[in-house]
């Protein structure tokens, strides 16, 4: 009998084939069984009825137990009215019989869950969480590569941080210090000098003492640069690859969407052009909303999640103040107390998604905002060179995949958007 995924049943409704994978759940009348089953590739209904299998194959269904995995060949039908379908079993065998599973259909807390994090990931929530994570990243290499974006992949061990140095994890690189990177930007910056637009994906790590839903201390970045892009063209790629995104996961994800109960509504409006709002404007409106936040600070996380339920599509924020951030972002020529950057925050509460700006292509000026920011130059120094040898206004993005998937899944909290979680609490498993 042919093997094939539940996600195939469709093409094979009357005929035999063999289903590998694991029981969800059980329920017996004595002479018939029916088992939840999943294969990874999605779930079905097998019946087991004792009058149409022989006896190995009903001593084995009645040896299993929730989680265990099983093969059943048989054949395929469907139901009458829902597009769901059912295998009846001709054949079961019993592959690996599960102890008592310690995750059950009551209420579990979140430790006890990501600490069985390795089990928990089996729940039909996980699975879907983990596929449309796959299609963000899949969605976001399509964008990219179509719009001459070429992967280039910026190392993880560094000599010097990117985003400030007070979350760097430092390791001991054979008795020197070395940090886990922050992100792969600054390397990006050299590498558009070669192959003009570019973009790395990968884990990068902040040593952030911050207890927040939206924090992890090791979570995966996408990070673009594009020589000869400036500020405005910076945001339309954005929130092109945004919204390019949220379209395949309503288009592929359907499924997923609906066991996480996420209403897509929302989602659906996820398109250009994004809302545009600068720093003093946020302020001012956050000010009337009650906030106590200054002129020249920071957007904190609850002044964001304010500001995005006054909208109904993502808003980037645009022209922060200096001060208040990265030392590479290049200064707003209309006004030097601030820079030309944007953090895109998503609706619906969720805030920061991305943080991008032009760069500071000037050798002098970035030397002189570097030792504004007491950075060290001597490490710096390639990236410095990079001013020297044909520089050019450029501009880039880092996403955080997670902050992402959390979104679009409608999560409460960041850490399930990980397989496995790093927090500041939590190492294992
Ligand atoms: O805003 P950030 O710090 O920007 C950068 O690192 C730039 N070098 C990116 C670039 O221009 N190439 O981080 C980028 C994004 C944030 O917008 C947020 O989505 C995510 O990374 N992020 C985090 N996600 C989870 N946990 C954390 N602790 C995060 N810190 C940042
Ligand atoms: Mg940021």
């Amino acid at each position: 009998m042919e093997q094939v995924f539940t996600s195939q049943l469709k093409d094979y409704i009357g005929k035999e084939v063999t289903l590998k994978g694991w029981v969800a759940n059980l329920r017996s009348s004595g002479k018939i069984y029916f088992l939840e089953f999943r294969d990874g590739a999605g779930f079905t209904q097998v019946v087991v009825n004792q009058k149409e299998v022989e006896e190995s194959s009903w001593q084995a269904v009645q040896q299993v137990t929730i989680e265990s995995s099983i093969i059943a060949e048989g054949v395929v039908s469907k139901h009458p009215k829902k597009e769901e379908y059912e295998l009846q079993t001709k054949i079961l065998t019993l592959v690996g019989k599960a102890e008592e599973y310690p995750i059950g259909k009551k209420e579990h807390g979140p430790d006890f869950l990501l600490d069985n994090r390795h089990l928990w990931l089996r729940s039909p929530k996980q699975w879907a969480i983990q596929r449309v994570r796959n299609t963000i990243i899949n969605a976001t290499y399509e964008f990219l590569n179509s719009q001459g974006f070429i992967k280039f992949d910026s190392p993880i061990l560094t000599p010097t941080s990117c985003e400030g140095t007070t979350t760097l994890f430092e390791i001991d690189y054979f008795g020197e210090p070395a940090y886990l990177t922050q992100s792969g930007q600054l390397y990006l910056e050299a590498a558009i000098a070669s192959l003009g637009r570019v973009f790395d994906f990968g884990p990068v790590f902040r040593a952030e003492k911050s207890k927040t839903r939206r924090h992890l201390t090791e979570f995966w970045m996408m990070d673009a640069e594009a020589a000869f892009v400036e500020h405005e063209e910076n945001l339309k790629i954005q929130e092109e690859l945004i919204s390019f995104i949220v379209a395949r996961t309503l288009e592929i994800n359907k499924k997923e969407l609906e066991i996480l109960e996420r209403d897509t509504k929302p989602l659906e409006n996820v398109k250009p052009p994004f809302y545009r709002i600068t720093h003093a404007e946020a302020v001012k409106k956050l000010r009337e909303q009650g906030s106590d936040i200054g002129e020249m600070d920071d957007l904190g996380a609850d002044d964001e999640t304010v500001l995005t339920q006054m909208y109904d599509k993502p808003i980037f924020v645009e022209k922060y103040p200096a001060a208040v951030k990265a030392f590479y972002m290049k200064r707003d020529p209309s006004d030097p107390t601030r820079v030309l950057n944007a953090d895109l925050l998503a609706h619906e509460g969720y805030g920061e998604i991305i943080g991008g700006s032009q760069r500071e292509d000037n050798y002098n000026e970035l030397l002189a905002r570097m030792k504004e920011h007491k950075l060290p130059i001597e490490p710096f120094q390639w990236y410095l060179d990079t001013r020297k040898f044909g520089s050019v206004p450029h501009s880039g993005f880092g996403y955080g995949l997670e902050r992402i998937v959390a979104w679009i899944c409608g999560l409460k909290h960041i850490r399930e958007s990980i397989p496995f979680p790093r927090l500041i609490n939590r190492l294992r498993p």
